[in-house]
């Protein structure tokens, strides 16, 4: 019998490779998003192992339905990949737009969350299951305009640690992919709505690709049942940290 996952966010990016890599493990996937046009195109890329899904990850109603239509069409999920996320902006806090941090919550930790909830207690009663979250480096490392998109990534860092804490003396697994810069994806054009401004920001860096964090998910999804993946940080090697800043006053004349 093939596995199941649930991938949200399969219609482009990391969880379009992510949802070809796991089909090529042998899983069966549910590849969800708001746009079936691109759910379908993959699904004729991919087959009868790919079940395209209409699911907004900020609307209940929708996330209640799609988790039904799963229930009703398999045994039980034994995997989801919590990818659906976005960032919007990079202003500072100071000058950011309030709708694009509430849609970065809405989605990055309300979304992920209604998941979570959603489908734990059938992982529990099971006593098999795997959350495999998409987290950033974003959520450990602070840089200027990262504010609440880091937030949110941070939240899904520690909801990954406790949820691990709750889930003791169960067989179910949690882990939380933290990557960093990765191109190829709808990502910063998502971001900063622009495509050059977008094209710009990978430029001589040879960044990360879906298919590397696509790698990820694949590697801590088939350790063997007793390993637990905490979580995985990964960059391109061009990426690396600064310094802190210190902003100094301009001696008095
Ligand atoms: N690219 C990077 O550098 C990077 C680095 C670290 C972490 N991440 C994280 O990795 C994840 C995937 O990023 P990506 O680079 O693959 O971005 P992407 O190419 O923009 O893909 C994002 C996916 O999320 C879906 N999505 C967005 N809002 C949704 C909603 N409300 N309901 C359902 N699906 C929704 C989009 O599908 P629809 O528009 O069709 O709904 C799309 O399939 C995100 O959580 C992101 O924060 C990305």
């Amino acid at each position: 019998m093939s596995k199941i996952a649930l991938v949200t966010g399969a219609s482009a990016g990391f969880g379009a490779a992510i949802s070809r890599r796991l089909i090529a493990e042998g899983y069966t996937v549910v590849g969800a998003a708001r746009r079936l046009d691109r759910l379908q195109t993959l699904q004729a890329e991919l087959g009868a192992a790919f079940h395209p899904l209409v699911m907004d990850v900020t609307d209940t109603a929708a996330i209640d339905q799609g988790c039904g239509w799963i229930s009703q069409q398999f045994a039980g999920l034994d995997l989801l990949v919590n990818n659906a996320g976005l960032a919007l902006g990079v202003a500072p806090a100071q000058e950011a737009s309030l709708n694009d941090w509430e849609r970065m919550i809405a989605t990055n930790v309300l979304g992920l969350t209604r998941l979570v909830h959603a489908v734990l207690p059938g992982m529990v009663k099971r006593n098999q299951g795997h959350i495999i979250n998409i987290g950033s480096t974003a959520g450990s490392h602070p840089y200027p305009g990262g504010n609440v998109y880091g937030a949110t990534k941070a939240f899904v860092r520690q909801l990954s640690l406790n949820l691990r804490a709750d889930l003791w003396g169960t067989q179910v697994r949690v882990s939380n992919i933290e990557p960093g810069l990765c191109g190829g994806t709808e990502f910063s054009l998502v971001r900063l709505g622009d495509t050059e401004r977008a094209a710009a920001v990978y430029e001589g860096a040879d960044p990360l690709t879906a298919d590397d964090i696509a790698d990820a998910v694949a590697w801590v999804a088939t350790r063997p049942a007793r390993v637990n993946i905490n979580a995985v940080e990964l960059m391109p090697v061009s990426q690396s940290f600064a310094g802190l800043k210190i902003h100094r006053a301009t001696p008095a004349a």
